[in-house]
Formats: structure tokens, sequence, C-alpha cells
């Protein structure tokens, strides 16, 4: 099992969004049973709280239904859990390379998402929430884009010839 989990700050708008979009390519390619996917926030501010009703509109109108609750990160439980940890912007991966009292070898799980959106010379997924409807959509692509080039990653780790064999 490969445990996936992604990270924005208030896990309404982005990391929800990824969490969707990456468990929805997962199932397409048929490996749903070897993945669990998560994210969180860094903060707790909207424990509980559904996902933005401005990404979930934008997010339907693609074809992707999200569910998720938020929750706020957890710190070591989270590193322990979790194989790859995704972060969206410069903050989070600070934060999160920061957490206090997680052993040093455990942050090399800490992954920026906008590594994964090659071609897009971004290297954060800003987050959208005092956007309009544009950033929404760029987001978005922005998400597809790295998640793909997230599980083709994930899937060449564990089998190198995973790219070769399609
Ligand atoms: P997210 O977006 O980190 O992508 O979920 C945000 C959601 C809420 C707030 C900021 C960013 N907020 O300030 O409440």
């Amino acid at each position: 099992m490969t445990q996936v989990l992604f990270i924005c700050l208030g896990n309404i708008c982005r990391s929800p969004a990824a969490e969707t979009i990456f468990r929805d390519k997962v199932i397409a390619g048929g490996l749903g049973d070897h993945f669990t996917v998560d994210s969180c926030g860094t903060s707790s501010l909207h424990e509980g709280e559904e996902a933005d009703l401005r990404m979930k509109k934008h997010a339907q109108d693609r074809g992707y239904k999200i569910t998720s609750r938020s929750r706020g990160f957890r710190g070591l439980p989270d590193f322990e859990n979790f194989d790859y940890i995704v972060t969206m912007d410069d903050k989070n991966h600070g934060d999160i390379l920061d957490w206090p009292n997680v052993p040093e070898p455990m942050k090399s799980k800490v992954y920026k998402f906008a590594t994964f959106c090659e071609g897009n010379q971004t290297t954060e997924v800003k987050d959208p929430y005092y956007g309009g409807p544009k950033d929404f959509e760029e987001t978005l692509d922005l998400l597809e884009k790295g998640c793909d080039n997230l599980l083709r990653y994930i899937l060449c780790q564990k089998d190198p010839d995973f790219l070769i064999s399609r």
C-alpha cells in the first residue's frame, strides 16, 4: 500500500482537490487497492468543514466530486502513516519541514507539488481562496497535470520499468 497525503493551508481548496483528482487517477489506472490518499491543512482553522463551494463547483465541472472534510496536519502520526507528503506552496512546505518533534530522516517524504508541474513555470500552487474563477481554473490545471506526473513518479519508484512497459 502506498499512502499519499496532500497538504495546503486550510484543506478546503487546493489539497482536497488534489486528493480527489489523484484518487480518481489511481482508480482509473486500476490501482485503487494499492493507494490510500488523504489531505489536510497546516492550519486547523476549517476543521470539519466541507471543501470550499467554489472549488467544489469548478472541480465538478471537470467531473471530480470532492467529498472530504477539512482536518489539520497531525505531525508525527502523519509522518509515520504516509509515504509521500506533498505540499502546495512554499509556506506549507516550510511549515511541514519545521514541524516540531519529527525525526530528520522522515522529512525526505516531503515533496513540493509544483515539482511535478513541469512546463508550467511555477514553483508553487498558489492559494485561490481570495481569487476569482480564473484562479480556481488555473489551480485545477496545475493539479491535474501534477497528479498525473506524481502518479507516474511513484509508479517508477516502485517499478523502474513502469514507463517502458506502457
Ligand atoms: P487552501 O485555501 O489552503 O487551498 O485550502 C485557503 C483556505 C482558507 C484560507 C486560506 C487559504 N483562509 O485564510 O481561511
